[in-house]
């Protein structure tokens, strides 16, 4: 079907996962959030890209390189090909996936720090930090452990106390040692890059509530309240990352490279369109929308739209931040076996039961989402299952039966009026998608399902046809059925692709597209042309998807 708006050109991105360890549960929430709104992009006929990249540089890579005797880059691309291919499984559907550490986004590294340089908004201030005598390197906060000033617990970070949640600096911290080797870390002077955060105070009280939600601008308010402190974007040798041009042993803060990792990453995707790049990324004539969690809201919301405005690039036209996943209930955690890896996860669960819970839970706010493995088997089978599948398997199995997949001639006005309301969900239900409140799509969807089933139910048509096969009002009720059915499948397709999939070839049809655009809902054609009739043999039934086991879903709390 057509589309009333024009066209628009949508880039997405979702935050470059750290390539020091494998995707675990709670980054897919970020993924699968993304991956249903640009499937629901392309679906409703927009130019959707969807980008991503490893984040690869930093201090862990490097000291997980050194205990495993091989080079960062030798990590990174091992690391690479296991993101790679869990974001495949989970059918997370990026147009590109690069790396952090390519020649593209070296080049646009050193042209980001000299627009930022010689417009006079960076500044060298000497600093001392902790640093390791046995290991000859500055430690960052994570790598010094030692007794938390304030409530004397041991074993405590340099940054803050996981015990009693006070936050503080590595110097302030008892009997600090480094967490590689045990020594005590000495303070020792160096000189730092800073950015000059501050010059774009105004810009970003300005630009910050325009662009982020309420609950994000008010957050960032508290710290636009006062100056903005200068970020300090350099990190000396040994790094693993790209050096400062005009330094020999200074290297980028792995935050800087990182989010211009978005931006090489668009750069190598448009190579042979390089306009499109241009106009996406610096001349704003497009939308740009990251997607990260609550974690990394200041790197997004502050320092990137000010480096970005420093460098010449246009800003995003929005950045979606959603909350934490809790496991049970609590947060994740290695020793109660709910960090749980991806690919773990994977041997137990098909993928789309795992997209369908996190989309019934999912709204635009920052609420942490909890993966409660009995409500999960509950629902999925309850309601993804049991009604929604169950409705399409059964109705596309009686028809086989009965007429070799032939669909009724005639759908009465009942019928119709029936199919109607469904479709009239569509306008409401694009709007949840596009404002990201998937779980009111999926009530939504879920109430059209009811009453389906409900009429359904009352047709009775497999009572019917057993005794009267050729019972004209049974056979058109499963053509309601399964009409209704293909109308869910689309409305649910962002969330649930492959068995869209397999729908659409039951209906003998390719991939689908949004069914209808409100402003036709009421045009006279549709009653009569819209809906599959006696046109239609359903192809072979295909097996849609198997119910959970709780026996199954609870092993993937075993390492
Ligand atoms: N490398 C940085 C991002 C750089 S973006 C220029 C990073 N990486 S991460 O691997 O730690 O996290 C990637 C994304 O997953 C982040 O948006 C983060 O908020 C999200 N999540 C990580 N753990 C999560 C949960 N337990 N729950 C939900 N999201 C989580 O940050
Ligand atoms: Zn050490």
């Amino acid at each position: 079907m057509t589309q009333t708006n024009s066209k628009r050109t949508i880039l997405v991105t979702t935050a470059l996962p750290y390539a020091n360890g494998p995707i675990h549960i709670g980054h897919l929430v970020e993924y699968i959030q993304a991956d249903i709104w640009v499937r629901f992009q392309r679906l409703i006929g927009n130019d959707c890209t969807f980008l991503c990249a490893d984040d690869t540089h930093g201090t862990p890579i490097l000291i997980r390189a050194r205990n495993e005797k091989r080079s960062p880059e030798a990590v990174i691309t091992d690391m690479f090909q296991l993101h790679t291919h869990t974001f495949k499984n989970y059918l997370v559907s990026f147009d590109h996936y690069s790396s952090t550490n390519s020649q593209t986004n070296q080049h646009l590294c050193e042209e980001f720090y000299i627009n930022m340089r010689d417009k006079n908004h960076t500044e060298v201030k000497q600093i001392e930090q902790t640093y390791c005598n046995h290991d000859q390197m500055f430690l960052p906060d994570r790598f010094v452990k030692g007794t938390c000033p304030v409530c004397k617990s041991e074993n405590q970070y340099g940054d803050s106390c996981d015990v009693c949640g006070s936050t503080y600096s590595p110097t302030e911290l008892k009997n600090p040692k480094c967490s590689l080797c045990g020594t005590p870390p000495v303070l020792k002077k160096s000189d730092h890059v800073f950015f000059k955060l501050n010059d774009f105070k105004t810009l970003l009280t300005e630009w910050v509530p325009q662009h982020t939600s309420n609950e994000i601008s008010k957050k960032l308010n508290e710290w636009l309240k006062d100056d903005l402190r200068s970020w300090d974007i350099s990190r000396d040798e040994p790094y693993f990352g790209f050096k400062i041009p005009g330094y020999d042993n200074k290297y980028f803060y792995v935050w800087v490279d990182a989010p211009i990792g978005y931006i090489s990453t668009a750069k190598e995707f448009w190579a042979s369109d390089p306009d499109k790049f241009a106009r996406i990324w610096k001349q704003d004539q497009s939308e740009v929308y990251h997607f990260i969690g609550k974690d990394i809201v200041y790197f997004h919301c502050l320092f990137w739209p000010a480096m970005l405005t420093a460098a010449g690039y246009r800003k995003p036209t929005q950045v979606n931040v959603h909350g934490f996943l809790t496991v049970n209930g609590e947060k994740m955690s290695k020793s109660k076996g709910t960090f749980i890896e991806a690919d773990h996860f994977y041997k137990f669960v098909d993928p789309t039961f795992l997209r369908y819970y996190y989309a019934c839970k999912s709204s635009a706010g920052l609420d942490d989402i909890d993966l409660n493995l009995e409500d999960f088997v509950q629902r999925v089978n309850s309601d993804l299952v049991g009604k929604y599948v169950n409705l399409g398997s059964r109705s596309a199995q009686l028809l086989h039966k009965y007429t070799s997949g032939k669909m009724s001639e005639v759908i009465s006005e009942e019928g119709l009026n029936l199919l109607l309301d469904v479709v009239k969900a569509s306008h409401e239900l694009q709007k949840h998608y596009e404002a990201r409140e998937y779980a009111k799509a999926i009530q939504l969807i879920r109430s059209h399902v009811d009453h389906i089933n409900q009429y359904f139910d009352q047709k009775s048509p497999w009572k019917t046809l057993k005794e009267n096969p050729n019972s004209a009002d049974a056979l058109e009720s499963l053509a309601v059925a399964l009409n209704a059915f293909r109308i869910f499948t689309i409305y649910l397709s962002p969330i649930i692709p492959t068995v869209s999939d397999k729908v659409a070839a039951l209906f003998n049809e390719t991939a689908y597209q949004w069914p209808m655009v409100p402003a036709h809902v009421d045009a006279p054609w549709l009653k009569s042309s819209y809906f599959y009739k006696g046109a239609l043999t359903l192809n072979p039934f295909q097996h849609l998807i198997q119910r959970l086991d709780i026996k199954n879903v609870t092993q993937v709390l075993q390492p």
